[in-house]
């Protein structure tokens, strides 16, 4: 019998399930606490954000609307090409709208600094980062992010959205790819 995908021996458990979950309502009662009256518009970066915006949203005690973008520097490599591509952009406006971008990790910051840049141009009311994982040491263009779930080291993790080539992410767990 194959052996199922959660228990490939090379994982190990960086930060389990309940570990996330418990930061999660801790970051939303905190953006809860932060944000004015009104709706806060949640944007979420495709693919690994789906499972943070989706714990986070549930979370959030205000009103919310969703958005989706895809933007992606990686490709099937394990860091970034440098090169950013939007691969699907937002439905709505954002003018006038206090903007929240959910990210699952923040490596290198050229994602996130490209991002930010563009989101800007279009006049939201405001426009702040929730990013579930920080690599500080990783990085080469500066973000600020306003809420950081965990700082973790630099080793490569995959789970909770987080994949390997594909691979991975629907680990419940955010797991070390191990070197063999
Ligand atoms: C990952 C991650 C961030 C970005 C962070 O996305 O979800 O968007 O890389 O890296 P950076 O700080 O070095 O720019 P990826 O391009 O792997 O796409 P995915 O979310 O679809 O896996």
């Amino acid at each position: 019998m194959t052996e199922p995908t959660h228990m490939a021996p090379k994982l190990r458990v960086l930060l389990t399930a309940e570990q996330i979950q418990t930061r999660i309502r801790e970051l939303a009662a905190q953006i809860d606490a932060d944000y004015p009256e009104g709706t806060l518009l949640l944007v979420c970066i495709l693919k690994g954000a789906c499972f943070f915006l989706s714990d986070l949203a549930r979370a959030l005690k205000r009103d919310v609307r969703l958005d989706f973008m895809g933007i992606s520097s990686y490709g099937m490599g394990k860091s970034t090409s440098g090169e950013v591509k939007v691969t699907k952009d937002l439905d709505a406006t954002v003018e006038g709208s206090d903007v929240l971008i959910v990210e699952d990790i923040v490596d290198s910051g050229v994602t996130l600094n490209y991002l930010m840049h563009l989101l800007k141009q279009r006049r939201p009311r405001s426009v702040h980062i929730a990013a579930l994982l920080d690599k500080p040491q990783r990085r080469r263009r500066p973000v600020h992010v306003s809420y950081v779930g965990f700082q973790i080291p630099d080793q490569f993790v995959v789970g909770y959205g987080l994949d390997d080539a594909e691979r991975y992410r629907n680990l419940p767990d955010i797991c070390v790819v191990e070197e063999e």
